[in-house]
């Protein structure tokens, strides 16, 4: 009969296999026991003397091989949390960064008097950012779209998932399948690392899916094309917020100008990183 240990001696077990991962390592064991027992980790942390069933032992050791492997856990259990929502992810869909909540902070505050506002997402993805403003703004009306429609079924199912029914999804090349002028606010997070990026961890570049990582012209092609088109699609003092790389604040802010946008303004992410920018849009000035 195979011999089970308790929790505490598989998180042991779990942090010597991951511990190139190093203060990491026990947050990602942490996280495939959840996977495996279904308890929160309150619990598993808790009541660590707690015997593990056969079965919950070899699919740990399986899911931590995988880790172990370089594959992310997000993808390994197939959930990543978002502004507090439980996301479905697979390798179809970029994870969802916790330096992307900042971008909906930024919306959500430019929006803070126009809770009815007309929106639109661009490269939504997993839905993140569309789903996390569909619940604090259920009287908005969200438009997100993709190129990708393996990421518009993700998203899809996160929305049924969340019964979240304010967001209409859209199969685009960019702004390409979408009607002019209706919105108050555009927001993306689009592709934005150069392919000979040296910050592309190999992880990364392995596992996630390359489309919605690369842009050519050293990461500023989607920017660009995003930028030069928004005027189209924005109403008059709409604004437009993007996140962009760590280094690429300044292009970006250039770009806008160049397209007549004011109010221009970057934020940093927790790290002290300039991570997104906002712009307002006047057709004055164009
Ligand atoms: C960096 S990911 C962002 C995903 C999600 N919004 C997030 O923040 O996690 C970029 C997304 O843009 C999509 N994308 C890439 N090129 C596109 C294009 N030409 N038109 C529309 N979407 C595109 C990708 O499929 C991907 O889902």
């Amino acid at each position: 009969m195979t011999e089970v240990p308790n929790i505490r001696q598989a998180l042991l077990t779990g942090k010597h296999r991951l511990a190139n991962l190093g203060d990491q390592a026990t947050h990602e064991c942490l996280i495939l026991l959840q996977n495996v027992t279904q308890k929160t980790k309150v619990k598993l942390l808790a009541f660590d003397e707690e015997l593990l069933e056969v079965e919950q032992y070899q699919r740990f050791i399986q899911l931590l091989e995988r880790r172990a492997a370089g594959e992310p856990s997000a993808y390994i259990i197939e959930e990543k949390e978002f502004w507090s929502l439980p996301l479905k992810v697979t390798a179809d869909v970029l994870i969802p960064r916790s330096d992307t909540e900042l971008l909906v902070e930024t919306a959500l505050a430019v929006l803070a008097n126009k809770q009815q506002a007309n929106i639109l997402d661009l490269g939504t993805g997993s839905g993140c950012i569309a789903l996390a403003l569909a619940s604090e703004l259920p009287q908005a009306q969200i438009t997100a779209c993709d190129r990708s429609p393996a990421c518009l079924n993700i998203a899809q199912q996160n929305a049924k998932n969340l019964g979240l029914e304010n967001i209409s999804w859209h199969e685009s090349d960019w702004f390409s399948a979408l009607s002019v002028k209706p919105y108050d606010l555009i927001v993306s997070n689009p592709p934005y690392i150069a392919a000979d990026d040296p910050d592309l961890a190999s992880n990364v570049a392995e596992y996630e899916p390359t489309y919605a990582l690369i842009a050519q012209d050293q990461g500023l092609a989607d920017l660009n094309k995003i930028i030069q088109q928004a005027g189209d699609y924005l109403l008059e003092a709409g604004h437009l917020i993007l996140e962009h790389g760590w280094q690429q604040a300044g292009q970006v802010q250039n770009a806008l100008r160049q397209q007549g946008f004011s109010a221009i303004e970057t934020r940093a992410d927790l790290q002290g990183h300039e991570r997104v920018s906002m712009a307002q849009y006047s057709s004055h000035v164009r």
